[in-house]
């Protein structure tokens, strides 16, 4: 089955707008595991705009689940990963001040370097995945910069869903039956939600791993944290 790894990021943007303690990112992350949730997200950034340094490694002790670090491969994330030592990096390519993330890797212009890192995370028995947009040549190239796993990119999948779901998963199902055949892992995320979820799993062979942040922390708002946890998985 197909794990759900809750991203608590906004739980940390709620909490700095009033730069105190509430609501508490440990509590969320003890509770969004006693809900159900397969495993843990969280994405520091250099301005520490929701996660800070400071919860990337007070959150470790207290995960029962598995523990996944997105983030930008600096210098700086790379010697905090190793020290953490989570069960999964996830190394997206965006920029410090972007939004959120907005691109994947290219794999073939950056395969040297994403190699280097990668070793180096799996020296430290860190399971590896990279952030790729849908398209048969980068998901060849993950494999070639010996990645774990690859996380599928799904926000172009969650923007076209609504007007035609099967034209808008169709790269999806072809990058994941060439990760399959390579036999790389498969994770995906971004704008997955309550609507778009269930069809996403259902037609992606061997789909390991969901990270969702925004929509289900949006969700819990209205229908309660525990409600909204078991209703995504659910859909998994
Ligand atoms: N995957 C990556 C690499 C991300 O940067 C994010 C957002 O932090 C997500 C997944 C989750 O996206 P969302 O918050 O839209 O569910």
């Amino acid at each position: 089955m197909t794990k759900l790894s809750v991203n608590i990021n906004k739980i940390a943007t709620i909490r700095n707008a009033r730069g105190g303690v509430s609501p508490s990112v440990l509590e969320a992350a003890i509770n969004c595991q006693k809900f159900g949730a397969d495993g843990i997200t969280i994405h520091p950034r250099p301005d520490e705009r929701h996660i800070t340094k400071k919860d990337v490694y007070a959150i470790k002790p207290i995960i029962t689940t598995e523990y996944n670090i997105e983030g930008y491969p600096s210098v700086d994330f790379i010697k905090m990963v190793i020290a953490v030592k989570p069960e999964q990096v996830t190394l997206v390519p965006d920029g410090p001040y972007v939004i959120t993330s907005c691109a994947g890797w290219d794999t073939i212009k950056f395969q040297d370097y994403l190699k280097e890192i990668i070793i180096e995370f799996k020296e430290n028995g860190i399971r590896t995945s990279i952030f790729v947009d849908p398209k048969l040549a980068m998901i060849e190239g993950a494999k070639l910069c010996g990645t774990d796993r690859i996380e599928l990119y799904t926000e172009d999948y969650a923007t076209n869903y609504t007007e035609d779901k099967e034209k808008a998963i169709a790269p999806y199902v072809l990058c994941a039956k060439k990760a399959n055949e390579l036999g790389l892992g498969i994770n995906a995320g971004h704008d997955l939600s309550l609507e778009n979820l269930a069809y996403f799993a259902k037609n992606i062979p061997n789909l390991a791993e969901v990270s969702i942040g925004h929509a289900l922390i949006s969700d819990a708002i209205y229908l309660g944290l525990e409600n909204t946890i078991q209703m995504y998985k659910r859909l998994l």
